[in-house]
């Protein structure tokens, strides 16, 4: 027969258990969410600072302003958006790139609007589909075009950062599979090798591909943009396309152009845990974090091509030629999204605005963000970065001024705390063709009358010119 003391003293030690157990639960729990946490130390930030300050930017920072060749040039009809465009519902309002801003026609005036904002550094997009417009076909008259451009961006001091890919594929590419084709990196290194042997001599900086993970997201994701798929497997496809087109564009371009600066623009979002002591939220900002910020980077990174997202086909191949094809890397930084707990939502999540102001676009404004990418860009790579496009659709006119000034100085401030930050372009130039949201979204310093295509200063352009860097 068993004595009551004995089990009373089990059931003591039962409780101590259970409690040292909670307890290590805990620890562990509070660990995790420390660990998060730090992968995404927090900004701080006044707002005196960022209205008083004084930019006093490096020797040799590039400070200017970003476009892309079919948001542009106008008249382009031979890639797969100037067909996609003409399709019912693609695109708001029904617009059609169509004139877009006539750059194609008036470079000379476009620089001169450049030399008037301070700029020393342009970056902009050579149309592929203009160069070659049948497969193997290269058009002089284009190539002439973009090495006139070029002479002239020289001559105004200018110095000229050329991305190969914003978007747009040539429609003989596009009919047989785009970034999906078995043959799209070989043809797209085929067209670096020939930007770099035609233009090599007036480009330094060069871009390979713009937003890689935005071009899978909206053409094989959702579906809005060319070639409109909704296909998580295609998706992957597409991405790993991209990167080995990037291997060996970036192959092509080292070996024709000895002096070549190479790297490529990445979208990138300051995802954020709504709570931070939700370790759901947590885990789900780190896993969108590494995916869709820097999945593309980290496998040139480590050369092994690399893509782990649920609900996706797991990439991850080795690709030891993809390391060493880049000297910088590019951040296009627009907005920052909160990741919430919604236990209605698919995976128990939301992914969507903070509470800050939003722009005509719709997003969040908020240049702490920009900060945090800079720091965790550098920290990732230590490479040098570029700020390869930030702006904000504000056709009021009420957000842009603020805007450029605090987003400028989050870079001020990464400098100060040793990112090798090398530029800043500001997206865009003038108003242009915003893709599916046409004309309506305005992200110029320039606004545009699309009837006479007259350009005029818009709000923000005055605070751009005052923090250029001193010639
Ligand atoms: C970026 C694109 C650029 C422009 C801006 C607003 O994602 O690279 O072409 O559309 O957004």
């Amino acid at each position: 027969m068993t004595s009551p003391a004995p089990l009373v003293s089990r059931r003591a030690r039962a409780a101590r258990i259970a409690r040292v157990a909670l307890g290590a639960l805990a620890l562990l729990y509070v660990g995790t969410c420390t660990w998060f946490d730090r992968k995404r130390p927090s900004v701080t930030w006044s707002d005196e600072a960022t209205t008083a300050f004084d930019p006093h930017w490096p020797a040799g920072f590039l400070w200017g302003t970003a476009t892309a060749a079919h948001q542009v040039e106008g008249g382009n009809t031979h890639n797969d958006w100037s067909r996609f465009e003409r399709g019912a519902g693609h695109v708001a309002n029904g617009d059609v790139s169509g004139r877009a801003a006539d750059h194609w026609n008036r470079v000379a005036e476009d620089v001169a609007l450049m030399q008037a904002l301070g700029a020393n550094a342009y970056r902009f997009s050579l149309e592929w589909s203009r160069l070659e417009p049948i497969e193997g076909g290269w058009d002089d008259a284009a190539w002439n075009h973009y090495a006139a451009e070029l002479t002239a961006l020289r001559a105004a001091h200018i110095e000229p950062v050329v991305t190969l890919l914003h978007f747009t594929l040539p429609l003989w590419l596009a009919d047989r599979g785009g970034l999906t084709a078995p043959d799209f990196p070989a043809q797209f290194a085929r067209f670096a090798a020939e930007a770099a042997r035609r233009l090599g001599g007036q480009v330094t900086w060069w871009c390979t591909i713009n937003e890689p993970q935005v071009a899978m997201y909206f053409g094989y994701v959702e579906g809005t943009w060319p070639p409109a798929r909704k296909d998580n497997a295609q998706a992957v496809a597409a991405f790993d396309g991209m990167l080995r087109a990037h291997a060996q564009a970036a192959a092509a371009l080292r070996t024709i152009d000895r002096d070549a600066k190479i790297g490529l623009a990445s979208n990138m979002i300051a995802f954020e845990p709504a709570h931070r002591w939700n370790l759901l939220e947590q885990a789900i900002t780190s896993i969108v974090t590494d995916n869709f910020n820097w999945a593309f980077y980290d496998s040139i990174r480590d050369g092994r091509r690399q893509f782990a997202m649920p609900g996706f086909p797991t990439l991850d191949e080795p690709a030891p030629e993809l390391k060493g094809t880049i000297d910088w890397i590019g951040i296009n930084y627009y907005r920052r999204n909160l990741v919430r707990f919604a236990p209605g939502a698919p995976g128990m999540v939301s992914i969507g605005n903070g509470p800050g102001p939003l722009s005509d676009a719709g997003v969040e404004i908020y240049p702490q963000g920009l900060l945090s990418l800079l720091r965790e860009g550098a920290r990732r790579y230590h490479l040098p970065v570029v700020v390869t496009e930030n702006g904000v659709a504000d056709s009021s006119g009420r957000h842009r001024p603020a805007y450029v000034r605090t987003h400028a100085w989050a870079a001020r401030q990464a400098i100060a705390d040793g990112v090798d930050l090398r530029g800043f372009f500001h997206w865009s130039l003038m108003d242009n063709f915003e893709w599916a949201e046409g004309y309506r979204a305005r992200f110029g310093l320039y606004a545009l009358d699309r009837a006479t295509m007259a350009r005029t200063p818009a709000a923000g352009a005055e605070e751009f010119r005052r923090l250029a860097p001193a010639r």
